[in-house]
Formats: C-alpha cells, sequence, structure tokens
C-alpha cells in the first residue's frame, strides 16, 4: 500500500505508523484518516504483525483535527457525511496497538490517542482539548474517553478551558500508562510493543477485549464476559504451551492458534 500523510514500516511482528503532515503539525484531515483505516485494516488481517505503534514527529503527535477543511462546513455537510464516523474502523481494530505521543496531542490529536489500548508519553507531550476555543467541542470520543481516563473534575476543567496538561500530569490524572524520556520514545514503544507480540496473539485480543469491555458493562455482565473469555482460552494450544513451557521452565513458542 503507497500513503502520502503516513509512513508504515514492518519491524518483524510490530507495525510503526507515523504520522508524517509536518507541514501542518500533523492535523488529521479526510486523507489522514483514510489511509491510516487502510493501514490498520492492514495490520489487523496480517496474521505476522501482532502489535502496532501509532506516533507523530517530535514536536507534535497530532495538534487536531484539520480545523482548515472544517472551518468552511456547515451542519448539513457534518450531519450529512456523519464526518468522523470514519474512526469507528480505526477503533475497531482487534489487535493491540500503542499510542506514543511527544509533543502537541491536541483536540483530534488526543482523541486519537485516547483510542489506543495505551498511550506511551515522551516527557515532552502535551495533551489537551481546545476544541472549546474554536466554538465547537470534542467530536472524535474525546468528552467519553478522557472523562473515563481522568475522572469528571480534570475532563471538563480541560474541555472548558482548552488547559494543556502535561507528561507528568497526564500520568498521574491516570491518562498515560508510561513517561519516558523524548529521546528514547519511539524505542521503547518499539520494545513495549515488541513484548506484546511475543504473546499469545489469541490471548492479547482477549485481554484487550475483557478490559475494553469494563467501560461498557456493569460489573457482574463485565465478570461474566471475563470469565468466558478465559475458559474460551483453554481451547487454545497456546494455552497448552504456556502452561507446558511454564512447567519445564523454558520459553513458550506461540502460534496463535
Ligand atoms: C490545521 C493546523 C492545525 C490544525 C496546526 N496547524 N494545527 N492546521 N488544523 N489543527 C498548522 C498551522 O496552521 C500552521 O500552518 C502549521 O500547522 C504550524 O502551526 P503553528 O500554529 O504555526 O505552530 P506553533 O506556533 O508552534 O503552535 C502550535 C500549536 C498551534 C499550539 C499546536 O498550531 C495550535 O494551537 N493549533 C491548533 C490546535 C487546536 O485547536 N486543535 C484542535 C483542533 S479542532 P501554516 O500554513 O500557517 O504554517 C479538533 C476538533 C475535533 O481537533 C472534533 C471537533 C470538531
Amino acid at each position: 500500500a503507497d500513503y502520502e500523510t503516513i509512513l508504515v514500516e514492518r519491524r518483524d511482528a510490530v507495525t510503526l505508523v507515523r504520522l508524517n503532515r509536518p507541514q501542518a503539525l500533523n492535523a488529521l484531515n479526510s486523507q489522514v484518516l483514510g489511509e491510516l483505516i487502510r493501514a490498520f485494516a492492514a495490520y489487523d488481517a496480517d496474521p505476522a504483525q501482532r502489535c502496532l505503534v501509532l506516533t507523530g514527529s517530535e514536536k507534535a503527535f497530532a495538534a487536531g483535527a484539520d480545523i482548515k477543511e472544517m472551518e468552511a462546513k456547515v451542519f448539513a455537510d457534518m450531519y450529512g457525511e456523519n464526518y468522523f464516523k470514519g474512526w469507528e474502523q480505526v477503533t475497531a481494530t482487534r489487535k493491540p496497538w500503542i499510542a506514543a505521543v511527544a509533543g502537541y496531542a491536541l483536540g483530534g490529536g488526543c482523541e486519537v490517542a485516547m483510542m489506543a489500548d495505551f498511550i506511551l508519553a515522551a516527557d515532552t507531550a502535551r495533551f489537551g482539548q481546545p476544541e472549546i476555543k474554536l466554538g465547537v467541542m470534542p467530536g472524535m470520543g474525546g468528552s467519553q474517553r478522557l472523562a473515563a481516563a481522568v475522572g469528571k473534575a480534570k475532563a471538563m476543567e480541560m474541555c472548558l478551558t482548552g488547559r494543556m496538561i502535561g507528561a507528568e500530569e497526564a500520568e498521574r490524572a491516570g491518562l498515560v500508562a508510561r513517561v519516558v524520556p523524548a529521546a528514547a520514545l519511539v524505542d521503547e514503544a518499539l520494545k513495549t510493543a515488541a513484548a506484546i507480540a511475543a504473546m499469545p496473539p489469541l490471548a492479547a485480543i482477549a485481554n484487550k477485549e475483557a478490559v475494553n469491555a469494563a467501560f461498557e458493562l456493569p460489573l457482574a455482565p463485565g465478570i461474566n464476559f471475563e470469565r468466558r473469555l478465559f475458559h474460551g482460552l483453554f481451547g487454545t494450544e497456546d494455552q497448552k504451551e504456556g502452561m507446558a513451557a511454564f512447567v519445564e521452565k523454558r520459553a513458550g513458542n506461540f502460534t496463535g492458534r
């Protein structure tokens, strides 16, 4: 596949996707979305690929949805084309993916980072939902995912004032999994992704589905869903291999069966 606004590399079992519109601080326009949909679908469909890292540049993960693309649109355009609906194809990715964020992750940029299974942040990362300053609001899930991640007080303050938070505050608030020095961000993300890629792939999908269910289901059906997935993994060869490898004190060799 050939892309113009993103760069896609495969490093063994890890796909590295870089947003690449430096002239617009990686602002997310329809072309970026279309290319991300294709890249994520290709990743999900390729059994040799087991984790994905999405990153931007040192200066910006992404400075938002493309304001210049949206500026002239009216309600009938936005509602008529269900603008941003395509992001649901990205969040439908079944296999694990990580957002590695350095610099600005604003508006849609923050929202895309929050679509990831988790965020690794450089110490230079700045997260914000400044849409209110433009007369709008988050439109790619930000109000919902940010509130789930950091709670009402901080989410409300960020959405109502547009205040950016730095990496440390984001980690304290539970928005990011870990903060690393900016120079080490991509290497650290690739290392983390490689560790995930070495795990039994069906177990990875099941773990992801179960944690995501925590944000959709009440506790009892959530626990039931978890337990059924857990039972289901006993139908895999990788469960036999994983437990045998532990008992035999050797590394497991997982096939995704
Ligand atoms: C289109 C953008 C952009 C964006 C930056 N650029 N962000 N273009 N959409 N979201 C462009 C600028 O116009 C400029 O282009 C170039 O990128 C460099 O940006 P500068 O502003 O010159 O850089 P700097 O002075 O370093 O400031 C960085 C910044 C600022 C603080 C991140 O760019 C900024 O505030 N950007 C907008 C952030 C924002 O409001 N994001 C939310 C977007 S709305 P030129 O051609 O002039 O060089 C959104 C909505 C989601 O995401 C859902 C609801 C609709």
